[in-house]
């Protein structure tokens, strides 16, 4: 991380990685829509994510005003159809709320999609993932009328049209594709990413076998293909790689089986902005750039245009949450050249963002309690548990003069925070709160011991 830096930079709230609804108020003091985070904090504790449901609703709409209800000069028959990532973040409040704008879910588990049900989403708006579906989640999907399983293996087929045929039902079935190609940010290795679980391989010929056998069963519907292609995507080349291996297999399917490719399921990955280096295509241009690289493969292959589908989870979700932090203690290092730093520890940690220890994730932080000039210095942000790796913010730049109890905000932890979370050393799971022009929601509330220790019967 390079110095100088000046104390009105660490006071920032940039909109580009904050909340719509971030501000800070007339005490200096950050506010998440209307809510002035010191009384969030005081009454629902911290750790705690505060989701700005302005900025949520702001996304979720642009999503769907770019994809769903644009024809994109009638290169479209069908409105795409947007499926959140439920495995981003999920909570049955926070599914009514992308529910009622005319979003469908993807599931990957019986957990996320009993919450999608119970959220209000109609069975045949959902999309059932998973590498191993177990037998029990697929018969409760069927049961419950889910509308596309992606089916992710030869086994799972099996399962499928077996018990597709004990309930007398035909299920529709994306075939999950790995496409060769795996994206991250702006760089995409294509050809490369066969070694991986997920999908059935292109180059080996499994993805025209699972076509082949999906067609011939009586009880299952091949309404397309699937590809997602990774995470935190700046641009759409690996899109296009994607689509073109996608249109080559179904031009393929097309001529030996006679049947159209309904439906077309890009998958997620959309990136966001985390620091304020990361610069995502605006998601309209994103939108008619897609439509247009998928247009052009199939018409000019002289195939009908499929029903575009897409997955997004962290590009709906991830900046509209923040995760409100207590500091506890600090601790002055030198570094070996000759540098200072300063460890900055709060009340959570990698129980409520294990993406820094797994990925090396980069997130900003703000001192979120008050307004300080003081001189920035060069903090790092860990946790309270038992591990060296326990670190939610690497490099970033504080006002010297922190004290425990400062209130610390990190922007951008809607994704894959809370749903990635753990109770590491019998902590209790932070809760989610929703706020809306200082309306506020409790979307998760905070677990207590009793929660933590409900499945120890010696407690
Ligand atoms: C099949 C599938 N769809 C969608 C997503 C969502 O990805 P993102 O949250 O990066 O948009 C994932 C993420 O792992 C996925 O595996």
């Amino acid at each position: 991380m390079t110095a100088p830096i000046d104390a009105l930079v660490v006071n920032d709230i940039s909109q580009h990685i904050w909340p719509l609804g971030a501000k800070r108020n007339s005490d200096g003091a950050l506010e998440i829509s209307g809510a002035d985070v010191r009384d969030l904090g005081k009454k629902y504790l911290t750790p705690l994510f505060v989701l700005d449901e302005t900025d949520l609703l702001s996304r979720v709409r642009k999503y769907l005003k770019s994809f769903a209800s644009q024809t994109h000069g009638n290169k479209l028959t069908k409105p795409t159809q947007i499926f959140y990532a439920s495995k981003a973040f999920t909570a049955t409040r926070f599914i009514e709320l992308i529910v009622k704008e005319g979003m469908g879910i993807d599931v990957a588990s019986e957990g996320e999609l009993r919450v999608a049900l119970a959220g209000g989403c109609k069975p045949e708006n959902i999309v059932f993932h998973g590498n191993n579906k177990s037998l029990e989640e697929l018969e409760f999907a069927l049961d419950k009328g889910v509308g596309i399983f992606a089916v992710d293996s030869f086994f799972e087929i099996a399962r499928l049209a077996q018990y597709s045929k004990k309930r007398n039902v035909k299920a529709k079935v994306l075939v999950r594709v790995t496409a060769g190609i795996e994206a991250h940010t702006h760089d995409f290795v294509a050809t490369a990413h066969e070694d991986q679980k997920f999908g059935f391989s292109l180059a080996a010929g499994d993805a025209d076998e699972a076509v082949r056998i999906v067609i011939k069963e009586e009880n299952l519907h091949f309404l397309g293909l699937h590809s997602h292609i990774g995470s935190q995507i700046f641009d759409n080349k690996g899109f296009e790689i994607a689509a073109t291996r996608l249109a080559e297999l179904s031009l393929r399917i097309v001529k030996e089986h006679n049947v159209q490719i309904e439906m077309l399921n890009l998958g997620g990955g959309m990136g966001i902005a985390y620091v304020e280096s990361d610069a995502p295509l605006a998601i309209e241009k994103m939108a008619s750039e897609l439509v247009d690289i998928v247009h052009k493969l199939f018409t000019s292959n002289g195939l009908a245009m499929p029903q575009l589908a897409f997955e997004p989870g962290r590009a709906i979700v991830g900046p509209a949450m923040i995760t409100l932090y207590t500091v506890g203690t600090t601790k002055n290092i030198q570094l070996e050249n000759g540098d200072k730093r300063t460890y900055v520890a709060v009340d959570g940690g990698m129980s409520d963002n294990i993406r820094t220890a797994l990925y090396g994730a980069q997130y900003s932080v703000a001192l979120a309690s008050r307004l300080s000039n003081a001189q920035p210095m060069l903090s790092r942000i860990v946790g309270k548990h038992c591990e060296s790796g326990d670190i939610i913010v690497k490099d970033c730049y504080l006002p010297s003069d922190l004290v425990p109890g400062d209130l610390l905000a990190v922007a951008a932890t809607g994704a894959y925070n809370r749903s990635m979370s753990s109770q590491y050393n019998l902590v209790t799971r932070p809760g989610v709160i929703s706020v809306n022009n200082n309306k506020i929601t409790e979307i998760l509330r905070k677990e207590t011991y009793q929660d933590v220790f409900a499945t120890d019967p010696g407690l």
